[in-house]
């Protein structure tokens, strides 16, 4: 089954749906025997699951709705906005939260606490399905239909881009195009002036990679308004940063859109820890990782006569004062310490003298790439 641009398979058809749901009414009905539960069902993804659950439900019990969205398209952005609140008073009472699905565990989390604050008796949550290998939650989840492994799944309420929620049954997407060959993928780096920029390109011609640079990915979903571009607008419209999981999420479908490659090669990216463990992540959960960081060194002292001797024709106002240019280096430095002992630490950190000829230089990477392989 196609939905939008994506292919879909079976993956729980609707008997087995409801003879879940009909189960798990049984035990509520058996654990709120004498109570009298409020369910806050939460809207959208749920509103099928809590109507047929409701069906089978037969304590005296009341139910509501409340809205979050945590999603953009098939990418969980771990933001949660609340949309619609609680209108209910929820003080001593026994509440049963309806969801879904749990993928991050974030959104039950947030609103978990938030109405534990307002004093009700118990609050349990029923999931039609949960993902135990993202969710790294200490959520408990007293009432859960199916643990499934993580794929994007959508019907029987849940969607994709809006569509899909009217199946009666659940699909998951069809086999992403995983990437499972021997990939080589490097993170190079480099100082202003360290000629990085030559060196990649020799690397991306020789080892046939393929290019990321954040940059670049930044300004083609703004350009092009993708759903990413227009989150990214969002944060900066407020003149707020972009998270980490908005460029996370950009490399990670740069990724999957081009999974038939020898590998890629990370232009200064990651730039914090923080990039450099979700992008091992993000690798992972493709079937490949990171083989290794080139970076590219050089004296401070070589740098500023580099810089200076391009400000000659480059006409770069930065390109001309000796203090400017220490401090573009000094910036790096510490931007990439820590990212380069991420890498040491994992034994895949190369260190390479960027001071001499070119093809001396690309000689010692290639050396350096090929003791990686
Ligand atoms: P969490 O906060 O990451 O647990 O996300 C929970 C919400 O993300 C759910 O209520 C869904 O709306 C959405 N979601 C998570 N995984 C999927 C999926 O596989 N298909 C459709 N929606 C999903
Ligand atoms: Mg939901």
């Amino acid at each position: 089954m196609k939905i939008k641009d994506k292919e879909f398979e079976l993956y729980i058809d609707n008997t087995k749906i409801i003879n879940k749901v009909k189960a798990l009414a049984e035990q509520i009905n058996e654990d709120y025997k004498d109570k009298n539960p409020l369910f806050i069902a939460i809207l959208n993804g749920s509103f099928m699951f809590a109507g047929d659950l409701m069906k089978y439900v037969d304590v005296d019990s009341q139910i509501t709705f409340i809205k979050v969205s945590s999603y953009v398209a098939t990418q969980s952005t771990g933001n949660i906005k609340e949309a619609i609140g609680l209108q209910e008073n929820i003080f001593q009472r026994d509440i049963i939260i309806i969801e879904d699905i749990v993928d991050s565990g974030k959104t039950l989390t947030h609103i978990t606490e938030r109405f534990k604050e307002l004093g009700p008796k118990s609050v349990e949550i029923a999931t039609l399905l949960h993902k135990p290998e993202v969710n790294k939650t200490d959520l408990s989840l007293k009432y859960v239909g199916f643990d499934i492994p993580n794929k994007f799944v959508i019907g029987y309420g849940l969607d994709y881009d809006g569509y899909g929620r009217n199946e009666q049954c659940i699909y998951q997407l069809s086999e992403e195009k995983t990437i499972t060959k021997n990939m080589l993928n490097l993170v190079l780096f480099g100082p202003p002036g360290a000629g990085k920029g030559t060196q990649s390109e020799k690397i991306i011609d020789k080892y046939k990679l393929t290019h990321i640079a954040t940059g670049d990915l930044f300004r083609k979903n703004l350009s092009e308004g993708t759903a990413l571009g227009k989150l990214a607008q969002g944060y900066m419209d407020e003149g707020h940063l972009v998270p980490d999981q908005v460029v996370i999420d950009m490399v990670d479908q740069k990724i999957r859109e081009t999974a038939d490659t020898n590998g890629f090669i990370f232009d200064g990216f990651p730039r914090t820890v923080a990039q450099a463990e979700a992008l091992d992540e993000l690798l992972t959960k493709n079937g490949t990782a990171i083989s290794g960081m080139i970076a590219l060194e050089v004296s401070e002292e070589e740098l500023v006569n580099r810089i200076l001797e391009r400000g000659k024709t480059s006409g770069r106002a930065d390109d001309q004062n000796i203090e400017k240019i220490q401090t573009r280096v000094k910036i790096y430095n510490n931007e990439t310490l820590p990212v380069a002992s991420f890498y040491k630490a994992q034994n895949k950190f190369s260190s390479i003298n960027g001071i001499g000829g070119i093809d001396d230089i690309f000689e010692n990477i290639s050396a350096a790439i090929d003791a990686l392989k």
